[in-house]
Parts: C-alpha cells; sequence; structure tokens
C-alpha cells in the first residue's frame, strides 16, 4: 500500500520503518528542514539503535521518502498516519494544536477516499475532533475514515517493538476502514484487536498509566524495605512469579522519566477531571515519582554529611539507556538539587557529550566512567547503561577522593561493592 507517515519523531519513524519493511511505499513527512536534511541522508535525528541502518537498506531500496510537506505526497497516498507530538500544555493536558493543523491539511487537500489513522497519543474523542476538522475543511464531501491506532514501543527498543508489537489496536468506525487496516498489518505476527475509537484512545492512556503505577507501587515498597531491612530485588522476585502481577516494571529506584509517562499520567488525569472524576490513584503514582528522585540526594547527604564544594559523579543522564532522550530525566532534577547543595558536579554519559537545551549547564562532561570519579566524593549511578555495569571497582577507588557508590537503579551486587572497600547505598536494599 502507499503510505504517508507526519511527524519523524520515534512513533513516526519507527513506524515508517516497520511499514516500509512489510512491503508498503512509505514516504514521511516532516516540517523541521534541519531534521528533514538529515533523513534524507539516512541520519537518524536521535540516538536509537539499529535505526539509521534501517532507514539507509529502505532509501537505498527505494521503499522510503522524506518530504517536508503533505501536500506533495497526499494523492498518492491511501493511509496517513498522523505520529505528531502532543507535547504537555502547562494545565497537564495534551497540546492537539500540531495534529489540528495536520487534519486541516488533509480536509483541504483530499480529493479521494483515505483512510486517516491517529498514531499519536491523544485523548480521549480527539479522533471524533479529527473527523471534524477534516469535514469541515473539505472544499468537496469526499469520503473518508479516522482509525485510532496506539503505539506501545519503548524509546531504546523501537524498530524492535515496531516489529514485533504485543498487540496492535485499531479503532475503527467503518467496516471499509477495518478490513484496509486489517490488510496492512496481516503480515505482522500479533493479537489484532478491533474496537471502537474511544476504547481505543482510552487502552494507550490506561496501559501507560498502569506501567507508571507499578513502578510507583514497586519505589514505595523499596522506601519501606529501606525502613525495615526488606531487600526490594528478592521482594519483586517474590511478586512476579505470580502470573497475575508479571515481573516486569518491578524494578525499584529513581522514578520515571521520558517523554511518555509523565505526560501521560498528567493527561489522563486531566482527562478525568473533564467529566468530574477525581483520579486518585493516578493523583498519587505521580506525586510518589515527583519525590523518588530525591532518595539518592537524601543517601548523598546521608553518607557524606554536608556536600558544600564536594565532587559529586553523576553516571548517565538519559531518561533510560539506549537513547539520548533526556526530557523529564532524574538526572536533571538530581544535578539541580546538588548543584543548590554546594556541590560540584562531573558527569559521564555514553551519548550525552555537552548541555542539551537548558539542562547541564556547569557540569563537567568526562570522556568515560573513571575520569568523570576522577577526584570525586561519591558517584551515583542514575542511569543504568551496559557500560556501568563492568566496572574495575579497584581502579575506579584508587581516583576518587571518597569510596561512596550511590546506586540509583539497583543494578550492582551489594557484597561486592562493599568488599571492595565502598560506602555503598541503593534503593530498598541492605547494604
Ligand atoms: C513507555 C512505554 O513502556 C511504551 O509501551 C509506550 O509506547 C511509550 O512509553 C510511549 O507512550 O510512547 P518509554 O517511555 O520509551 O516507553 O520507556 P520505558 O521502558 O517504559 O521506561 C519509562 C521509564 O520508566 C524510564 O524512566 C525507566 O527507567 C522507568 N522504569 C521502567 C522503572 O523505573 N522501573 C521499571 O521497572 C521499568
Amino acid at each position: 500500500m502507499r503510505i504517508s507517515v507526519v511527524g519523524a519523531g520515534y512513533v513516526g519513524l519507527a513506524t515508517a520503518v516497520s511499514l516500509a519493511e512489510t512491503g508498503n511505499e512509505v514516504c514521511v513527512v516532516e516540517k523541521e528542514m534541519d531534521k528533514l536534511e538529515k533523513l534524507k541522508n539516512g541520519i537518524s535525528p536521535f540516538f536509537e539503535p539499529g535505526l539509521e541502518q534501517a532507514l539507509n537498506e529502505l532509501i537505498r531500496e527505494r521503499k522510503i521518502s522524506f518530504h517536508q510537506d503533505l501536500k506533495e505526497k497526499i494523492h498518492n497516498s491511501e493511509i496517513i498516519f498522523i505520529a505528531v507530538g502532543t507535547p504537555s500544555l502547562p494545565s497537564g493536558e495534551a497540546d492537539l494544536s500540531g495534529l489540528i493543523k495536520v487534519c486541516t491539511q488533509i480536509g483541504k487537500l483530499m480529493r479521494d477516499y483515505k483512510v486517516i489513522v491517529i498514531k499519536s497519543t491523544v485523548p480521549v474523542g480527539t479522533c471524533d475532533l479529527a473527523k471534524r476538522i477534516i469535514r469541515e475543511n473539505q472544499e468537496d464531501l469526499y469520503d473518508f475514515d479516522v482509525v485510532s491506532n496506539p503505539e506501545f514501543l519503548r524509546e531504546g527498543t523501537a524498530l524492535k517493538d515496531a516489529r514485533e508489537p504485543s498487540r496492535i489496536i485499531l479503532g475503527c468506525g467503518s467496516k471499509k476502514a477495518r478490513n484496509i487496516m486489517q490488510k496492512l498489518y496481516e503480515f505482522v505476527d500479533a493479537p489484532v484487536i478491533i474496537t471502537d475509537l474511544r476504547s481505543s484512545e482510552m487502552i494507550k492512556y490506561a496501559s501507560n498509566a498502569f506501567l507508571a503505577t507499578k513502578i510507583s507501587f514497586i519505589n514505595e515498597i523499596a522506601n519501606i524495605c529501606d525502613k525495615v531491612g526488606a531487600d526490594i530485588i528478592e521482594v519483586a522476585r517474590g511478586m512476579g512469579k505470580d502470573k497475575r502481577i508479571g515481573s516486569d516494571f518491578l524494578r525499584a529506584g529513581i522514578g520515571y522519566g521520558g517523554s511518555c509517562f509523565p505526560k501521560d499520567t498528567k493527561a489522563l488525569i486531566q482527562i478525568a477531571g473533564h467529566v468530574a472524576h477525581d483520579f486518585k490513584l493516578l493523583k498519587a503514582v505521580v506525586e510518589v515519582n515527583n519525590l523518588q528522585w530525591k532518595k539518592v540526594v537524601e543517601k548523598l547527604e546521608f553518607l557524606l554529611g554536608d556536600i558544600k564544594k564536594k565532587t559529586i559523579t553523576i553516571w548517565g543522564l538519559s531518561f533510560k539507556p539506549g537513547t539520548d532522550d533526556t526530557r523529564e530525566a532524574p538526572s536533571i532534577l538530581i544535578i539541580k538539587e546538588i548543584n543548590r547543595l554546594g556541590g560540584v558536579v562531573q558527569v559521564y554519559d555514553p551519548v550525552i557529550k555537552g548541555p542539551v537545551g537548558g539542562a547541564f549547564e556547569g557540569v563537567t562532561f568526562c570522556t568515560d566512567p573513571y575520569a568523570a570519579a576522577e577526584g570525586s566524593d561519591a558517584v551515583i549511578l542514575v542511569t543504568e547503561w551496559q557500560e556501568f555495569l563492568n566496572i574495575d571497582w579497584q581502579r575506579l577507588k584508587k581516583g576518587m577522593a571518597q569510596p561512596v557508590l550511590i546506586d540509583g537503579r539497583n543494578v550492582y551486587d551489594p557484597h561486592t561493592i562493599v568488599a571492595n572497600g565502598f560506602y555503598y547505598s541503593c534503593i530498598g536494599r541492605p547494604s
């Protein structure tokens, strides 16, 4: 099939790649000129394992192309995927202005039947809004359908998740659209769930909110473990064996970050608020997360006393390994707080090599984990990159002013670290 994908973010590009790989002719529309130029040259605009290689192969085989304006390709497309960003407004609501612009343009330009698929995470009722906008902007009445097809990929494993999805959710209003979408996905080995538009939109928010709830829940249990002397790794292991609970997303640490959970939990609270429902449980999830990053600073102060003029090393800046994304990353808050308390910060991240936007100004960027710990009074592991899992502890200790290690992700074995002469603290484990 001939497909346009509007928006070249994680969702748009991973969708475009997986659809092009299953035999479709895909055109990606991206309005930002510098991003577009990179893509035309086979360069990924962000760090995502495997993406650049996949793009280059598809460009060579002429299965994917890049354009600045939907105008250039809309008449050649049977299906238009919308994967533009829906960032949080100050109120917590999703900003739909990008999506509304695209729908307006589709309405104005379309001359025959199209399926418009909303991939972006959007509040319940947005597909109906999209239908209205498209209809209002048409010069003549052309038939079309809007489909809700939320995406569940994770940054860092975006391509794998797009190629091997856990499920395909299709919110379809018509049989015609349903048949087209089922045909499009017939090569993908995953259960297809066909439902109505609003349930489909809700599935996305409910899934992310549930995963965020699991994380805040296990973090609270870890905070209690810290006080009662239990070990959160053992507790999560024991809980996870129950299939009804499941072992995924039970890793305690410094809380969730990224472009999805923080934004989507706040948006769902707003959606509930609009229908006069006080979503108390989700509010507590957000509140727990807003406090969780502070645990490592509290532990730092407990081990070092006053941290004024002390040098603190941060390992990892991105919100999770495998990405250069620092949106809502706990590292930003931790570094700010250390600076506020008078500490000096040295950092190392495998992919982030300098300040990003307004963040990380004034910190010293180092070339490797050991250089970042040179002369330092404490190391805090913030992002569990693979590189931090194979550390030569004696080499690290030699370079440090004081052998203090705070493990914000519970990735190290406390006995090994203590046996190497470190003062060690993690989240919810005796050490
Ligand atoms: C998340 C969802 O997992 C995807 O299914 C969804 O498609 C995506 O949001 C989205 O809405 O676009 P992502 O934010 O890329 O994906 O990353 P996750 O792997 O879910 O991690 C999110 C945060 O939770 C990270 O900060 C991670 O460190 C934290 N986390 C995750 C924990 O603290 N503990 C865990 O056990 C798991």
